[in-house]
């Protein structure tokens, strides 16, 4: 509602030209480093989606570990990670995508989820959607379904959001 839109937009920092010329980042730490406001902004997410409606939450490294492993502490269900490349030790999944700044590709263990498995993916920000499309993508491909989606900001000039449809995005704050 507005008032975690509100504890966002107060504690969200522009850092202009990082990583690189041109780029305005979106600095969230501020709002992790406020407990209670994170906390608020936490419980805000697990009363949109219901705490009946996912059996596990996704976080998208690295940012998103951050939110996914507080929802998941809150709600009781476990955590899944989809991780950067290289960087997860079984048979995985590989999705590549084209960011704002750069090309990356994640990833997900194969035995991530059990059909039917209803995942919740979070993230901090929402920019051009890549980084959602892979994921959605290989949470579908390890078997599972994707219950909800939801960031803490959303950068709706960048079009992230068309990029999903037709799936819903859930975000605390557009700008
Ligand atoms: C940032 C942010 C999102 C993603 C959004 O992550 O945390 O995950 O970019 O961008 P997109 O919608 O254009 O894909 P980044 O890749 O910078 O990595 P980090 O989370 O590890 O800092
Ligand atoms: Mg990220």
């Amino acid at each position: 509602g507005p008032e975690a839109a509100r504890l966002v937009a107060s504690r969200v920092l522009d850092v202009p030209d990082f990583p690189k010329p041109g780029i305005a980042f979106k600095d969230l730490m501020p709002l992790f480093a406020d407990g209670q406001a994170f906390r608020q902004v936490i419980d805000e997410i697990v009363a949109y989606h219901g705490r009946a409606s996912f059996d596990a939450v996704v976080g998208i490294e690295a940012r998103g570990f951050v939110v996914a492993a507080a929802i998941a502490y809150a709600t009781g269900v476990g955590v899944v990670p989809v991780r950067k490349a290289g960087k997860l030790p079984r048979a995985a999944y590989s999705a590549s995508y084209a960011l704002e700044y750069g090309e990356a590709t994640l990833e997900v263990h194969q035995d991530a989820f059990t059909a039917g498995h209803r995942v919740l993916v979070v993230d901090d920000v929402l920019a051009t959607g890549g980084t959602a499309a892979a994921t959605l993508d290989l949470v579908e491909r390890a078997g599972g379904t994707v219950a909800g989606f939801t960031v803490l900001l959303e950068l709706s000039f960048l079009g992230g959001r068309q990029r999903l449809a037709p799936r819903p995005v859930h975000a605390l704050l557009t700008v």
